[in-house]
């Protein structure tokens, strides 16, 4: 059994890279997750073969992360800037009066955070951020869920020992996609990919990092035993170890061949799905290198040519404030058209009165308008010299532009917000919008638009509206014929069979997002059960901060909302985790702490399991803690406060006892018994497409 775990791992960790590395998929994604699936299932019978690069660890976990500082064996050093071609000349030229003639790599400088990978017998060991340069954060947890990254190397001609180091980066489709899920909660969206690549990498919980799909190029070596003579020798071979090294690698002879590699992909660049700010030059051969040494803080046989920002010039001729649905206000500059990286630009982001302030910008003014790492462009500047002797001082608004409300500022927040949630109309479309959005009730049928009609026509007032909708007033609807109508209506008469968990995330608490929604769901279970709760026994929910927990307990503290949810609930929808998602009632009204780790079952799993039968797991040991579910690693003074409050400690086993039940299926234990007689031979057929896998041949062997 052993044996086949082992290759299922492998035969996963191959597809893996396929995908995610090559590019080039052999297996649907059906297949792969079926895969992983019966890898999982394999583990979680045999726990004693665990290993921290299996491929299952991608997803991450909720167990809090704690970053401990690691000094990096060989520094982490930067590298010198250059800003012209003529600079780019020097550092050829000195390179040429040093070494004779040069062979160059160029590279593409990628705009992410840059990491350290050590990897002992092929396996990672662990992922070290440059934090100073000397010493930086562990963050092995976080880099296993990132999907290029490789958990296990393939072949067997690399050191035993070695570090590779690159990049963390985000790709432009998953940083929109972040940033559209943080401003949908409230959440401040990131400044640009760099940030949220750092800030993703930095998640106390890794099942978040995962979810953020970070991606990771690696661009240099480091450590003894390589008997490569070039970088790019080193280059290939990592590729062939199951690194993702860029496509985007050009071999330069001459200064005339870097130019034209710079000339290149400053242009090509702005098709490239991640970010990038410049060009890397790197001496090629490995003596070389070494004859050229190092200065205390770069190397002397690399540079980089930094891009310079596209901007533009151009006329603001007015602004713009946007209200967004949690009622934060947006600058938004209105200029006139011009050309920018291979786009007309009309608008860009002045993100907020502080911004605005510190750049002095006005109206009338000319403005520098650039396309940084993000997609929107932004004013970073403003032309003086141009501008009018009359000009004045921009005024922020102190009025909401829409419903003419006062405008507030929260402690800690650069954005001004509109506090009339319940009567501003973009703030109460906005709201709709979320509640009938793909995650929440998904309600299809209905757009922005529709919504906006139908608001505009006096229809709805709010989302528990939409529920008072009949087929006549919306058939007689511009644009909504009779067979939009029908659809309209019946799916929102569908969106009634929605589970509870949705039903939370699409009433739009303040940073409630998807997540957190489930996680209250299965701990509250019932509406009325989190309307009552206290923010402490919201703060003692795992993953539950002190400031989702505030947001929470004032959103039902205020009888508007609460109106809304009342009607909500009228109108029928599931305002209780079904009966289905429990298992049984056996641990009804128990408060349950875990604490250590476990041989059956990951901590996950078992908080799972509690909630799944009535229990609850309650984060940290109190007076009103019922059980300590304990497991070995645990640390002493939680034992010893366990014992003083006379609090009964179990293990796994005895927690198994009492819930009496199989945990994956959920069947009680008979049945599991008669699952597990299932013929052997049976279960070979399932194994059979590995076996025509192209595994073998040079990747694995
Ligand atoms: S080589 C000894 N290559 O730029 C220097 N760095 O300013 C080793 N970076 O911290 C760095 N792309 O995070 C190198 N192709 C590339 C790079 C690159 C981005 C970053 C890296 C480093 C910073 C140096």
């Amino acid at each position: 059994m052993r044996d086949k775990i082992e290759h299922l791992r492998k035969i996963i960790h191959y597809h893996n890279y396929r995908y995610y590395v090559l590019n080039d998929p052999q297996i649907s994604d059906y297949e792969f997750d079926a895969l992983l699936r019966e890898l999982q299932e394999l583990e979680r019978q045999h726990p004693e073969w665990d290993d921290p690069n299996s491929p299952t660890h991608r997803v991450g976990s909720d167990v809090t992360n704690e970053f401990r500082t690691v000094e990096h064996r060989y520094p982490m050093l930067s590298l010198s800037n250059t800003y012209s071609m003529e600079e780019v000349k020097e550092f050829d030229n000195r390179v040429r009066k040093e070494i004779g003639e040069a062979e160059y790599v160029c590279e593409l400088k990628f705009d992410g955070t840059a990491i350290s990978l050590t990897y002992e017998n092929g396996q990672l060991l662990r992922g070290v951020t440059r934090g100073d340069g000397t010493r930086g954060d562990d963050v092995t947890a976080n880099v296993r869920t990132i999907r290029s990254v490789p958990l296990q190397l393939n072949g067997s001609d690399y050191p035993a020992f070695f570090e590779i180091r690159g990049e963390v980066l985000m790709p432009y489709e998953s940083f929109e996609r972040l940033n559209r899920e943080r401003e949908d909660i409230g959440e401040a969206p990131f400044a640009n990919p760099r940030n949220a690549a750092a800030g993703s990498l930095k998640q106390q919980n890794s099942a978040e990092t995962a979810r953020r799909e970070l991606d990771c190029t690696l661009y240099s070596l480091v450590g003894e035993g390589f008997s490569f003579e070039t970088h790019y020798d080193s280059l290939c071979a990592a590729r062939k170890w199951g690194f993702k090294i860029s496509d985007q690698i050009g071999l330069c002879r001459s200064m005339e061949e870097i130019e034209a590699y710079i000339r290149h992909w400053d242009q090509a660049r702005h098709d490239l799905p991640f970010a990038t700010d410049g060009v890397v030059i790197k001496v090629n051969r490995f003596a070389d290198q070494k004859r050229l040494g190092y200065t205390a803080k770069a190397p002397r046989w690399a540079v980089a040519y930094k891009f310079k920002a596209e901007q533009a010039c151009t006329e603001l001729l007015s602004v713009d404030f946007q209200v967004g649905r949690t009622g934060a206000i947006t600058p938004v500059a209105n200029l006139a058209p011009v050309q920018l990286a291979g786009t007309v630009v009309k608008r860009a982001s002045l993100h907020n009165a502080e911004q605005i302030a510190l750049l002095d910008v006005r109206l009338g003014d000319h403005v520098y308008v650039e396309k940084g790492g993000e997609i929107i462009p932004k004013i970073t500047g403003v032309d003086l010299s141009a501008r009018s002797s009359e000009s004045l001082p921009f005024v922020f608004i102190d009025r909401c532009p829409e419903c003419g409300t006062e405008l507030v500022k929260y402690e800690g927040e650069a954005r001004h917000y509109c506090p009339n949630s319940s009567h501003c109309p973009p703030q109460i479309i906005g709201r709709i919008v979320h509640f009938i959005s793909r995650k929440a009730m998904n309600i299809d049928g209905l757009g922005e638009e529709t919504v906006q009609l139908l608001y505009d026509s006096g229809l709805i007032a709010d989302a528990a509206d939409l529920y008072t909708l009949k087929r006549e007033q919306l058939s007689v609807l511009p644009r909504l014929g009779e067979k939009s109508s029908d659809n309209i209506i019946q799916s929102i008469r569908k969106s009634l069979e929605v589970p509870f968990s949705r039903v939370l995330f699409a009433i739009g608490i303040r940073f409630v997002g998807e997540t957190t929604a489930k996680t209250l769901a299965a701990h509250f279970r019932s509406m009325d059960a989190l309307i009552a709760a206290t923010v402490e026994e919201l703060e003692g929910v795992q993953d539950v901060g002190g400031r989702i927990a505030l947001s929470i307990s004032e959103y039902f503290r205020d009888s508007t909302n609460m109106t809304f949810v009342e009607r909500l609930r009228q109108f029928g929808l599931r305002f209780e985790i079904e009966e289905s998602e429990m298992l049984s009632s056996s641990l009804e009204g128990l408060k349950i702490v875990i604490s250590g780790t476990f041989a059956e079952h990951s901590r996950d799993e078992l908080k799972r399991l509690i909630e799944m039968h009535g229990g609850k797991n309650q984060a940290a040991i109190s007076s009103t803690t019922d059980y300590l579910l304990a497991g070995s690693n645990m640390g002493p003074s939680k034992l010893a406060k366990a014992k003083k409050l006379g609090i009964r400690i179990i293990g796994e086993e005895e927690f198994m006892r009492m819930i009496a039940m199989d945990s994956e299926s959920g069947q009680p234990e008979e049945n599991l018994q008669e699952k597990k007689s299932e013929p052997d031979n049976l279960k070979e057929e399932k194994h059979r497409p590995e076996e025509n896998n192209p595994i073998q041949g040079s990747l694995f062997e």
